[in-house]
């Protein structure tokens, strides 16, 4: 047998080998066999070209080289193919669709009624009110006396009290504060000299049985401005602007003269209805009358001006409070104020 078929014959075998070749553990067994540095066949060879007489070397060694260059290219190629066609398999057995789009991520939002405070805030702050703040649990000479609701007061029956349990001097005097009017006397005690203007947001709380329009736990914000020379009309003007920021400037707001102990004269503030926009006919929403009942308001009593320590012959003021829940009703039209604590997410992501 010549060398040149020699050469020839394992040419063929090695590269019939590495066809059949078909995985990494097939792979690296016939590298071993051919290219082994102990044991390979194509090693074993290209040893062997030292051992040759002279005249010979050239020609076998470069024979030699010439397979051996052509055998490894040959490997890589294989291990190429071989790489690509296992990507190919397992995009289609994994059903790997790469072209699906990801995941959305949720994102959160602030609650309706975070909102709509935040937005009457900034309306009141826009116009050169200051925030203040008061205590949840509040003392009953706050909530009732200071506001003109003195024990057995019929008007203490306007809202049905969460009291704390603990006794002091034999009594409950403190509870869950009912509104937010007692940080109208709470802001006159610690400011020793006018102008005030404070909006006081925060939760209140009433043993109520909850309905559409009634829950136990609400958020209002109570409004005060004191001054010498403030009038009605600034309270009407104060208002008015807020109703527009908040509801839109085609809207119509009246005031009703209405009873709150804290404020002579006492209003009720309505605005247009928003179902038949102040038609009235057959509408349930209002109740036939066109209007809906938005906030309480007044002129701050001059008692309580008085017991501040200010003189009310000089100093006037305005107090008004806001049903926070109440204007996010009536700005999105919701029927149920029990939606908003009800944790639904299909219902607070739709603001
Ligand atoms: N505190 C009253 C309530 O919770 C609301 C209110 C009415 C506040 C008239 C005021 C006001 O400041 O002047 O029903």
């Amino acid at each position: 047998m010549s060398t040149e078929s020699s050469l020839e014959g394992l040419r063929e075998q090695a590269l019939a080998a590495l066809a059949s070749a078909s995985d990494e553990a097939g792979l690296e067994h016939w590298r071993i066999s051919f290219f082994g540095r102990q044991d390979g066949r194509v090693t074993a060879l290209l040893r062997s070209i030292g051992n040759l007489p002279n005249d010979e070397k050239a020609k076998f060694g470069a024979a030699v080289n010439g397979l051996k260059a052509e055998l490894e290219s040959a490997f890589e190629a294989r291990k190429d193919a071989l790489k690509r066609t296992a990507l190919a398999s397992l995009t289609t057995e994994a059903a790997l669709d790469v072209t699906l789009p990801g995941r959305p991520q949720v994102l959160g939002r602030l609650h309706p009624v975070t909102q709509t405070m935040r937005d009457c805030l900034k309306a009141f702050g826009d116009m050169g009110f200051r925030i203040a703040e008061g205590p949840e649990v509040e003392w009953d000479r706050y909530n009732f006396d200071g506001v003109r609701i003195p024990e057995d007061h019929p008007a203490r029956d306007m809202w049905d009290t969460i009291w704390v349990n603990t006794l002091i001097d034999g009594k409950r005097k403190m509870l869950l504060r009912t509104h937010t009017s007692p940080n109208q006397v709470r802001v006159l005690e610690r400011t020793p000299e006018p102008p005030i203007r404070v909006v006081v947001p925060g939760k209140c709380y009433r043993q109520e049985a909850t309905d559409a329009t009634h829950e136990w736990m609400l958020t209002q914000i109570e409004g005060l401005a004191v001054d010498e020379g403030v009038r009605m009309t600034d309270l009407k003007g104060v208002l008015y602007q807020w109703a527009r920021l908040i509801f839109g400037s085609d809207r119509k707001i009246i005031f009703h003269h209405s009873y709150f102990p804290f404020v002579e004269p006492g209003v009720e503030m309505a605005m247009d209805c928003f179902i038949c926009r102040g038609d009235g006919r057959d509408c349930g929403t209002c109740h036939g009358t066109g209007w809906i009942e938005i906030l309480g308001a007044g002129m701050v009593h001059p008692e309580i001006i008085d017991n501040a320590g200010y003189d009310s012959s000089k100093v006037t003021g305005f107090a008004f409070g806001i049903g926070v829940e109440r204007v996010a009703l009536l700005r999105w039209g919701i029927e149920d104020i029990r939606n908003f604590y009800g944790n639904d997410v299909r219902f607070l992501a739709q603001f």
